[in-house]
């Protein structure tokens, strides 16, 4: 995800803003800008890393004793200087860096073109500059209070003019550094941590008005708010975690926000419709013979379900393939949509199978998260996951993206089929906008998996097991633990046990099973008895509601009631937190597993 920084001080900031934003390089980003204000605005952006851009963003010229600045993840709009922030508004007086999405900034930017502003990139940002340059009636503060009214999605703004710098936070996060020489804004602590420890977090729906020897918090109507200063402990490292032993945990708990992110603007819950992020032709829907997903590893889990969920959307033959094999297995017929998922966009199986897939004269979708990757040049259609950079080698935030985006996918296919009736398609994005907050609750709960974690942590092997759309989160859930704990670790359809795998079942070998609220709950229950009677302990994963399982089963997980087609959604993350935990007790270098790469560039 993108990096903000902001500084107002007693002398030059551009030096404190390049050297900010270097701090926050370990987030990944595409480009990368700065705007300093000294009776006008000076501002310089570039594509590229610090080190390349640092010539390019000069600092000659630079003067001012506020600025702010920004490293760019691209979400919307391509990499490019344009594109990078700061954007300024039409008098090129104040400029604006912008960590989120504005769902609803093609109606604004239409708005705005309309009485008569001018704009330079394709980035949702840049109305914001301009609904401020409208507003501004000598109060900076003001107009950003006006403005954030106007916004819907998730955001954290900062802006600097003549007027000073101010900054609003809504669903992504800023924190707000003191020293007695200079005042800071940050999107992360590690870009202010060699200046100062004294911080002050903004909540969602705040706003700070930063001068050198003051800052301000207040809500977004416009009352003061008491915020007490905290002092951090953290060391750089730690910082960068954000706090969090490794970045895998730290990923897994951005996933309320990267999941927000990721459906932001693509659901219309109203008129049961969805915005996958590419135009679906109805004439080509008209004559859709069927459609393959292909991907390798976690993605593969994500094309399992995506053709799970399509298949019974559409009626329409489905297909999940590992990209390893497709490119040398046989294809079907020709009006094919192929659907490659690709979280790096580099995986060297999954390109080969999207360039044969279009030799064969399918259409091709390219679902991935990085912009600009290789995937995105092979097809006009791409989906972006919006999970902000992974660095863990596991994937945990980019698989449950990856999971939203073809459930969002499935429901536009089966919409435009005419298979999927809206009533139904209500329900379904209804039940999605809900997933954020229902995977903060499992992530809220997060002992009760460490500490069942910590009784089997020396097991000799796991057993993943589920039915329908949870054998992928099955697959998914035995991968993660192979991969982070070394402990040998297979997923299986629980239908699948019986006929062989039950031979290896001792007391040493638990079996997780997916019994969320699902019409196949009692027939994975059954298969789970079956375990039980045989001395292998059962860990379940379990809705909230249910009191059955737990009756049958050594130990039970809970995530909230959800609909069984989206609750995979929160199956996945207790998988992870189990297989974190697991893994922590054995002490794996979990971000490094041995012998994994995090994208794989060779067939
Ligand atoms: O970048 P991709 O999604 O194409 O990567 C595919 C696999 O290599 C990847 O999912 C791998 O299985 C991960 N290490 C899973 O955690």
């Amino acid at each position: 995800m993108c990096g903000i920084v902001g500084a107002v001080s007693g002398s030059e900031v551009a030096p404190v803003l390049v050297d900010a934003l270097k701090r926050l390089e370990y987030r990944g980003y595409d480009s990368a800008g700065l705007a300093t204000y000294a009776g006008s605005l000076s501002v310089s952006k570039g594509v590229g890393r610090m080190e390349t851009l640092d010539e390019a963003l000069g600092l000659s010229g630079m003067e001012g004793r506020a600025g702010v600045g920004h490293t760019r993840w691209a979400t919307h709009g391509k990499p490019s200087e344009g594109n990078a922030h700061p954007h300024t508004d039409c008098d090129g007086d104040l400029a604006v860096v912008h960590n989120g999405i504005v769902e609803n900034y093609a109606e604004l930017r239409e708005g705005l073109e309309e009485r008569g502003h001018v704009f330079s990139s394709y980035t949702d940002t840049e109305v914001v500059p301009h609904l401020l340059e409208e507003r501004l009636d000598g109060s900076l503060e003001h107009a950003l209070r006006e403005t954030v009214s106007e916004l819907e999605g998730s955001f954290a703004i900062c802006a600097v003019g003549e007027d000073g710098l101010v900054a609003a936070r809504n669903g992504s996060p800023l924190v707000i550094g003191l020293s007695d020489d200079a005042n800071f804004v940050a999107s992360d602590v590690p870009a202010i941590l060699p200046y100062t420890r004294r911080v002050k977090y903004l909540l969602d729906g705040e706003m700070a008005v930063i001068k050198r020897d003051s800052v301000e918090v207040r809500d977004f109507d416009g009352e003061p708010v008491e915020r007490e200063e905290e002092v951090v402990e953290w060391d750089a490292e730690e910082a960068e975690r954000g706090g969090y032993e490794h970045y895998m945990l730290k990923e897994i708990h951005e996933q309320p926000r990267a999941l927000a992110e990721c459906m932001g603007g693509r659901l219309d819950e109203l008129m049961g419709e969805v915005d996958p992020g590419v135009a679906l032709d109805r004439d080509g829907m008209e004559v859709l013979e069927g459609v393959e997903f292909v991907g390798c590893g976690t993605s593969y889990h994500a094309a399992l379900y995506g053709a799970r969920l399509t298949g019974e959307f559409t009626g329409l033959p489905v297909n999940a393939r590992h990209a390893s094999e497709y490119r040398y297995g046989p294809v079907s017929g020709k009006n094919i949509l192929t659907v490659g998922i690709t979280q790096s966009g580099e995986t060297a199986d999954t390109l080969r199978a999207i360039e044969r897939a279009g030799d064969e004269g399918h259409a091709v979708l390219v679902l991935t998260n990085v912009v600009g990757s290789t995937a995105t040049r092979m097809t006009d259609d791409v989906v972006y996951l919006r999970s902000g950079p992974e660095i863990g080698v596991a994937a945990s935030k980019t698989f449950t993206n990856q999971l939203a985006c073809v459930a969002m996918l499935a429901i536009a296919l089966g919409r435009e089929s005419g298979d999927l009736p809206r009533s139904e398609a209500k329900h379904l994005i209804a039940e999605l906008r809900d997933m954020p907050s229902k995977v903060q609750r499992v992530l809220d709960e997060v002992e009760d998996v460490e500490s069942v974690a910590e009784s089997y942590v020396d097991s000799e092997a796991f057993f993943f097991i589920g039915r329908g759309v949870d054998y992928p989160v099955a697959m998914e859930g035995a991968l993660k633990m192979k991969e982070i704990s070394y402990v040998h670790s297979e997923g299986y359809p629980a239908g699948e046990l019986k006929h062989g795998p039950l031979a290896l079942i001792t007391r040493r070998t638990p079996v997780v099973a997916v019994l969320t609220s699902s019409p196949l709950y009692e027939k994975t229950l059954s298969s789970a008895k079956e375990v039980e009677a045989r001395d292998g302990p059962v860990i379940a994963v379990a809705s909230e509601s249910d009191e059955d399982t737990g009756r049958f089963c050594e130990e039970v997980l809970r995530v909230p009631d959800a609909d069984h087609r989206l609750s995979p959604l929160l199956s996945t993350v207790v998988m992870q937190l189990f297989a974190y935990h697991v893994a922590r007790e054995l002490g794996r270098p979990i971000d490094r597993p041995r012998n994994l790469a995090k994208s794989v560039t060779v067939e």
